[in-house]
Parts: structure tokens; sequence; C-alpha cells
């Protein structure tokens, strides 16, 4: 077994994934420590998950740095860049990251998404897919680029919608996928069987398509192995 990845959280709010995150390290599923974890929102419940679980948190408030935005987004790099981690993973992370931050830690940010992009970018996601009528949702991992939601796909897990489905019933029905989605890719990121190059990911060495991986059970019987 190789040694465990250090891992970085950001979040800003409930903290659900969080929660999938944290356990799946704490049971071993994922081969990884989270060192730290990192909050913009100082009541984000998330930062109560993580006490539970003995998780170091730090809290760099926005709402002390309305004028200075520059210092906020400084004060974020330093308190990820302490811990030199393997791995940061934005889950519910309601900022944009500077570009400075995201060739600091190239190759090792990755995002979890309520929508299977490059469908539904940005917010109101589940909104978007009731008004479109779509028949699909889910979400997608994705790794962390420049550009908004738009870094090469690593995984996507697929939730039908129902026709009396409200945006809270899509987003708990979300929600449960992301969850399973979160902790497979960081089990496999942490395991050595993902990795990128550029805009490629590979699964085992395997080139895989635009839309990444689609979360099944065979995914989950990797984890085990
Ligand atoms: C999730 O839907 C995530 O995809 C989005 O924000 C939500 C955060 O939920 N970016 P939680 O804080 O993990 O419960």
């Amino acid at each position: 077994m190789t040694r465990k990845s250090k891992i970085v959280v950001l979040i800003s709010g409930n903290g659900s994934n969080l929660q999938s995150l944290l356990e799946g390290c704490h049971s071993k599923i994922i081969n990884g420590e989270i060192v730290a974890v990192v909050s913009n929102n100082p009541h984000a419940f998330g930062l109560k998950r993580a006490k539970t679980f003995g998780i170091n948190t730090l809290v760099i408030d926005e709402n002390n740095y309305k004028i200075e935005k520059k210092t906020f987004h400084e004060k974020v790099y330093e308190a990820v860049k302490q811990f030199n981690p393997d791995l940061v993973i934005l889950a519910g992370y309601m900022k944009i990251l500077t570009k400075s931050f995201i060739s600091s830690f190239q190759d090792k940010i990755i995002n979890i998404h309520p929508s299977l992009l490059p469908k539904y970018p940005g917010l109101n996601t589940h909104q978007r897919a009731l008004t479109a009528k779509d028949e699909i949702s889910g979400a997608t991992v994705h790794f962390v680029t420049e550009k908004l939601d738009s870094g090469p796909i690593i995984i996507q897990g697929e939730v039908p919608i129902f026709p009396n489905d409200t945006e809270q019933s899509l987003r708990t029905r979300v929600l449960e996928i992301e969850h399973k989605i979160f902790v497979a890719t960081t089990s496999l990121i942490c395991s050595g069987k993902i990795k990128r190059a550029d805009d490629k990911v590979f699964l085992n060495e395997n080139l895989l398509g635009k839309q990444g991986i689609k979360y099944d059970n065979s995914i989950e019987r990797m984890l085990k192995e």
C-alpha cells in the first residue's frame, strides 16, 4: 500500500459531500487523509462535520475582505498551501479560484458539479434540467481548470428525472449520486489509478473519452480490488 494522500477540502455550506469523503477516508475506501477543511463561510455546517471527525478546520471569512478581494484569495491560498496537499477537493465551494491558485496546484484540484457537464455549467442546474424537460440528470467530477466547470471530466453518474419532480426532489436524488462518484473518484486518484495529462484523463493507463467514466457497479467493484 502506498502512502496516504494528503487532502484539503474546500467548502462553503452543508458539506454532505465532505461527509461522504470523511467516511470514505475513515473506512479506508480512500487511501487518503483529510488534513484540513477550509471554508469561506464561518457558518458552514460542514465545519461541524469536520470537527466531529477531529479534522483541522480553517475559516477565511470573505466578509472580512470585502474591499480587499485579492487578500481573501491570498489567504485561501496560504491556508491550503501550508498543508502541501496531494489533492485539493472543492466540495460545494462557491467561490471561483484564482488563476494563480489553479496553476499552483496543477492537476491536483477536483470539483463536483450537479449536472451532466457540459450541460448546465454554473448555477441553478436542477431548475434548468426541469425547465428543459430533460429525462436524465446527474453529477460530474472533473479536474479544475481556469474555465469554470469545464476541466477534463473524470466520472459522471446519472439519475432519472420523473414527471412529478421538483427542484428539491431532483437535488436530493442528484446529491445521492454525487456522494458515490466523489468517493469513487477520490479513491481512484489516491490509489494512482486515475491520472491526468493536460486535457486527458487516464484510468489504469487507458485514455478516457470526453465524458469520463460512466459510474456503475463495476466502479464499486474496482474500489474493493
Ligand atoms: C452540491 O450539489 C455540489 O455539487 C455543488 O454544491 C452542492 C454542495 O452540497 N457544487 P454539500 O455542501 O456537499 O451538501
